[in-house]
């Protein structure tokens, strides 16, 4: 069993990229998201795929999944990463906030956060992190999708930009060009 402070064998820090790579390995995996699951219908099949491919093309992306909305709190759904809280009120953390205000957040440093209120703390290694609004084609909250970086300031318009697009293509209502 791996001590708080050690990384899990299969999990490895992040690898930040240049502005050009970042793009680059977006317009691969929008490509590759387009390819295997423009005519997907099921939710959770789109989930756990989407994280598969994420973790594939973006090697910042240490830890990558969704919290669903489940009866007023959100609840894990299919993830890639240690082991992440089961369930989060939205009144906690970053998860919290974008259910609350539907609309993306870029963390820099989630240090600068107050713990347990602003932020929750999953994984120790954890540095910033991005969390996008997942809405159904009736403009429904459905999720958020999490993505944490063990490097300070990995996210930014491009990432906001990029992941809003393919969370609007696979749950809402934008076509895959
Ligand atoms: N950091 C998130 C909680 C989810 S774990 O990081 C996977 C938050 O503050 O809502």
């Amino acid at each position: 069993m791996q001590s708080g402070t050690e990384m899990p064998f299969f999990i490895k820090p992040s690898v930040t990229l240049s502005a050009e790579d970042k793009v680059l390995a977006y317009k691969q995996l929008s490509e590759a998201v387009k390819l295997q699951l423009a005519d997907e219908e099921d939710d959770i099949l789109k989930m756990a795929t989407f994280n598969a491919l994420a973790k594939t093309y973006m090697p910042y992306f240490y830890w990558v999944g969704f919290y669903r909305v489940n009866n007023g709190k959100l609840s894990v759904g299919p993830y890639q990463g240690t082991t992440g809280c089961l369930h989060i009120e939205f009144s906690k953390g970053v998860c919290g906030k974008v259910a609350r205000e539907r609309k993306t957040c870029l963390v820099i440093d989630t240090h600068e956060l107050v713990e347990g209120t602003e932020h929750i703390t999953c994984d120790a290694h954890s540095r910033s992190e991005i969390v996008v609004p997942v809405f159904n084609n009736t403009g429904e909250l459905l999720a958020v999708l999490d993505v944490d970086s063990t490097e300070k300031g990995a996210f930014d318009a491009t990432d906001t930009t990029f992941l809003e697009a393919i969370m609007r293509r696979l749950f809402g209502s934008l076509p895959f060009t």
